[in-house]
């Protein structure tokens, strides 16, 4: 059974709520089930965690990465900052893919830098709700396929 790890950084407990003509009117939780849902059909499992703090999120990373098979995640602002968080998905080194709701490349300039995207598989931008479902269809695919060695 493949087992994914899904990591929500800061602020985004507050989908539904926030800014959503920017994020879109779902939450988190209905994000999460919705995976949930895809994984079934996959037969794969997701485990979903969100934290406000980086300390906490590398702490999950550590602990509960090496039984995960891959990594989806959206660490929020952190992605555009936090080298701390890069070094913990580079010391995993298990296949990961970036998740934004929005797309960050027609944004501020500052949210254009991702510091975790090169130590990523791949990156989703743009697609709302819906990249976090591509991406656990991509990751399930390409761990099946062999070509994610973990
Ligand atoms: C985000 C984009 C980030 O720039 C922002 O800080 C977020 C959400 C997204 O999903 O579009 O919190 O990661």
């Amino acid at each position: 059974m493949v087992k994914i790890l899904v990591l929500h950084g800061p602020n985004l407990n507050m989908l539904g709520t926030r800014e959503p003509e920017i994020y879109g009117k779902i939450t988190m939780a209905q994000i999460n089930d919705r995976l949930r849902h895809l994984a079934d059909s996959l037969e794969s499992q997701v485990e979903a965690f969100q934290s406000n703090s980086e300390g906490e999120l590398i702490d999950i990373i550590q602990q509960n990465g090496a039984a995960s098979d891959g990594l989806i995640i959206n660490l929020g602002a952190f992605t555009h900052y936090s080298i701390a968080l890069r070094d913990a998905i580079a010391g995993l080194a298990k296949p990961t893919i970036e998740v934004h709701l929005s797309n960050i490349y027609a944004r501020e300039p500052f949210r254009h830098m991702s510091v975790t995207a090169p130590v990523c598989r791949g990156m989703i931008s743009g697609l709302g709700w819906r990249g976090y479902l591509l991406a656990l269809e991509a990751l399930v695919g390409l761990l099946r396929e062999g070509e994610e060695t973990s």
